[in-house]
């Protein structure tokens, strides 16, 4: 046993008859509480100390900071010198009302312990503002912050209201697999899962890698999507949804994407496009409502830090409504529904296409659409959320159900304010012949594809689905502007410090 515990144990073994041990408080609920000079126990970090007396303690319980005041002259040399930013300290003293401003409450400090301390010369938080970039380099320090301490309370919330929507309207949640056979989604490039040696790979007769003789015994790699796993699931329970990491081995540097992302994705039998479409915009509705209810101190925080960050822009490029305002905006208006067609004739009419201010020009019908005119469509001409459905079957996957003007297919994404794509999805195609005519065209690998056109062998039926960028989704709701700030250790190109 090392000493220090023997030395707790001895402690708290004399203490014992004449001291009741005492049980930690939260300074989350601390700060709830009526104070009448009751005996707490605090444990935190310290974010800054004034005058030799005053302690801000945060636990990551609150954005708040508990005030803990020790008597002048209460604590010896050695230990104040010890209370330093960044410090973690254990403090025991009465909870009282604050005499001071900005709290209702204080801790008049009785005893004080240094659990760990913090060089002030060398730890890189100063009680200061430090740029995003700055904290993205220290990933390991920067929940310490009260931005980042903001964005991951938010995040747990979303991540709980996902399960709540769900669970209450009884889909099944399915654990899909991380590592995969096949790329049959198509959806991006994918990261190889390999136990081979990759400087001397085992070789067949013509000397290609032999992936026989690999773990699996078939190449594999990392998922870019539950869906096509899902599908099976909800053609036997109905109502299912993932939630889960998927990766893309894209080299997009963009504020918008992640190497590895989680994503939610639910797949229903029974649900055509239409319905598919309303599940997309109650879940979004939902869990914006659900942030607004339950993370108001955090949202109120981050509502302020986003109206900072917009003051610094040209007037052009400010949102026209801060973050609390389009929380709201979000709750309280149905989402603009049309096709890609109608939205594909605004966009060539539109002003900033005939002044050639588009970066991709809107000419040929077919084309994808960029985030810059997702954007203009949402923010300029519809100014909400918006629904685009039945798109050219070229751009999207080999899934989709077929439409039948024989040019598009049944898809849907889902466009909002700041991010364009936030959800991704369609019906899917359950009629065999037509799937494997599609899957023939395209020249995708139809031998590992046999499970998915079983599907549509063995009681197929309507079916329907999506899938919504987690992160995306924060982004939204934090207004944190780079994807790279909305999870604790981000996947890019060229970083997997941490
Ligand atoms: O549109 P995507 O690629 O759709 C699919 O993967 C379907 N299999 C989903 C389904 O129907 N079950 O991706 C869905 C969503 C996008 O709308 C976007 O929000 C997010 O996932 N997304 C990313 N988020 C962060 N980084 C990336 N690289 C992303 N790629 C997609
Ligand atoms: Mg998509």
């Amino acid at each position: 046993m090392n000493d220090g515990l023997q030395f707790a144990l001895k402690i708290t073994f004399f203490a014992a008859p004449f001291a009741v041990i005492m049980k930690r408080s939260k300074i989350r609920e601390l700060l709830l509480t009526s104070p009448a000079s009751q005996h707490v126990l605090v444990k935190g970090w310290v974010r800054t100390f004034r005058n030799n007396q005053f302690i801000a303690l945060n636990d990551g319980s609150t954005i708040h900071n508990l005030q803990c005041v020790a008597a002048l002259n209460s604590i010896d040399e050695g230990t104040l010198r010890r209370i330093t930013t960044g410090a973690c300290l254990s403090i025991q003293g009465e909870l009282i009302a604050s005499p001071a401003k900005g709290q209702a409450v204080e801790v008049k400090v009785t005893s004080l312990e240094v659990l760990g301390d913090s060089d002030p010369e060398k730890f890189p938080l100063q009680p200061k503002k430090h740029s995003l970039e700055f904290l993205r380099e220290i990933a390991h320090l920067r929940p310490r912050t009260n931005t980042f301490g903001a964005v991951m309370r938010l995040r747990h919330a979303m991540a709980f209201a996902v399960h709540k929507f769900f669970n209450d309207r009884q889909f099944v949640y399915v654990h899909t697999p991380v590592i995969t056979g096949s790329d049959a989604e198509g959806a991006g490039a994918m990261f190889r899962v390999t136990t081979m040696d990759i400087g001397n790979p085992p070789r067949d007769e013509q000397g290609k890698i032999n992936y026989k003789e690999d773990f699996f015994g078939r190449e594999t790699n990392l998922t870019v999507s539950g869906q096509l796993e899902g599908e099976t699931y909800a053609l036997a329970l109905s109502e299912i949804y993932t939630f889960g990491p998927t990766f893309r081995a894209e080299n997009s540097n963009t504020t918008r994407h992640l190497a590895e992302f989680w994503m939610i994705e639910p797949e229903m039998a029974f649900y055509d496009i239409n319905d598919n479409m309303q599940l997309g915009q109650d879940l979004l509705q939902y869990v914006v409502k659900y942030a607004l209810d339950n993370c108001k101190d955090d949202i109120e925080f981050l509502d302020k830090r986003s109206a900072e960050e917009e003051a610094g822009k040209p007037q052009e490029q400010r949102s026209e409504l801060g973050l609390i305002d389009r929380l709201k905006f979000v709750t309280e208006n149905d989402f603009q529904r049309l096709t890609y067609t109608e939205a594909f004739d605004i966009l060539r009419n539109s002003n900033p296409n005939k002044k050639k201010k588009f970066q991709f020009l809107i000419e040929q019908w077919g084309a994808d659409f960029q985030s810059e005119h997702e954007r203009y469509l949402v923010e300029k001409h519809f100014k909400k959320p918006v629904i685009l459905r039945d798109y050219p079957k070229e751009i999207k996957s080999f899934y989709m159900r077929q439409n039948d003007d024989g040019k598009t297919v049944a898809a849907m994404d889902i466009l909002f304010p700041g991010i364009g794509e936030i959800i991704g999805g369609s019906q899917r195609e359950e009629r065999y012949d037509r799937l494997l005519k599609r899957i023939e065209e395209l020249k995708l690998p139809e031998k590992d594809l046999w499970w998915y056109l079983e599907l549509r062998k063995f009681g197929s039926a309507p079916h329907s689905g999506f899938g919504l960028g987690f992160e995306r989704l924060m982004q939204f709701v934090s207004g944190m502007t780079n994807i790279r700030d909305v999870i604790p250790f981000p996947r890019f190109p060229g970083n997997a410090e941490f």
